[in-house]
């Protein structure tokens, strides 16, 4: 075990803070013998979902679980075993190599394969659920492994029983993926289908993942080089009565509709909207190509991001009467 651990860079938000213990983790024997764990303690992916407003006072649990193994195989599809500590776009790479379809839409998300099913990551009309199979968790009090079925996840937009009801109360070691061998391409996202067009490309599993890294590079910063931890609100999800009164005063605000009794809207339009994209204070800002992604320009607390984020909310609920959350955890 380590004292005094920076976590400038072991999260994608790049704040200087530190946490008071840290320890790496490379199988879940190793995990078993730290338990019970005693709290404050926080499980660690690839860090690309958090914001630290002050220095962790507690034990980082730094998920290493490596591995890619296919435990299943035949005509159709293949049921792949992940370690939670494999970075998710190395993941993606792994199986575009060997021709496996399921997850080229989720290409280049930052973040790691055991974190991926606590928010149900999505990106161009594909969640993790879609391909999910199960889960393997270790019990952090019992030390105890215990398997999720997709139906015990309860996968909703960008939410699980990880985020809710269990939350903090295990940590997911390992991820089963059943992918396809015959591409079901999707390319619902119309945006996928105007740069395949435009770069004269195929309909194949690849180049939809070229497609979807060109669109993400073009609007979303690099955490290698800007700190940001993608999306930080989720797109919020109003009444459908709601939505027609905010149609009326915004007649070009794109909306998607989420069964017949509601609907999302894009909170990146709402904030651009109001005037904040590109917005910067110190070395707090607002991504300038992607008003819903909050940016640290080298040096900045996060206490300044988390008083920037409270400012828009409160824009946001001012103006459009509308409730943003935070996808990213603040800590
Ligand atoms: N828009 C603006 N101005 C902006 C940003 C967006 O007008 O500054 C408009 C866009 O033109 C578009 C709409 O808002 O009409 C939606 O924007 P976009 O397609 O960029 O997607 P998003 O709703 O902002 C969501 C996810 C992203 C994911 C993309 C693509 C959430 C919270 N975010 O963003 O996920 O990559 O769709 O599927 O659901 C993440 O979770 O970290 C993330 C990046």
């Amino acid at each position: 075990m380590n004292h005094s651990v920076s976590l400038k860079h072991l999260h994608t938000f790049g704040i200087a803070v530190t946490a008071k213990e840290y320890v790496a983790f490379s199988d879940e024997k190793m995990l078993q013998s730290l338990t019970p764990v005693s709290a404050p303690y926080l499980v660690l992916g690839g860090g690309s979902n958090l914001l630290f407003t002050k220095d962790y006072k507690g034990l980082i649990l730094h998920n290493k679980i490596q591995g890619i193994d296919c435990v299943e195989e035949d005509e159709k599809s293949v049921l792949l075993r992940i370690g939670g500590g494999v970075v998710w776009h190395e993941l993606v790479l792994w199986v575009l190599e060997k021709g496996y379809g399921g997850i080229e839409n989720l290409s280049l998300i930052p973040g790691s394969v055991g974190a991926a099913p606590v928010q149900n990551i999505g990106a161009y009309g594909v969640e993790i659920k879609d391909v999910f199979d199960r889960l393997e968790a270790v019990h952090l009090q019992t030390g105890k492994i215990e398997t999720f079925s997709k139906k015990a996840c309860d996968f909703g937009y960008r939410d699980s029983v990880f985020k809710r009801q269990l939350k903090g109360q295990y940590c997911i070691c390992r991820v089963w993926l059943r992918l396809s061998k015959k591409a079901r391409i999707n390319t619902s996202y119309g945006v996928i289908n105007d740069v395949l067009a435009q770069a004269d490309l195929p309909l194949t599993i690849q180049s939809v993942s070229k497609a979807v890294i060109q669109i993400r590079q073009r609007k979303l910063p690099d955490p290698a080089t800007l700190g940001n931890s993608g999306s930080f609100f989720k797109n919020p999800i109003i009444s459908l009565s709601k939505f027609s009164t905010l149609k009326l005063q915004f007649p070009d605000m794109p909306f998607y509709p989420v069964g017949d009794k509601s609907v999302k809207l894009a909170a990146g339009w709402i904030i651009d909207k109001l005037g904040w994209k590109g917005y910067r204070k110190g070395d707090a800002g607002v991504h300038r190509h992607q008003a819903l992604v909050l940016v640290n320009y080298g040096n900045a607390k996060g206490m300044e991001i988390w008083n920037l984020a409270k400012a828009i909310q409160a824009s946001v609920f001012d103006v459009f009467g509308v409730v943003l959350e935070t996808e990213v955890n603040i800590l």
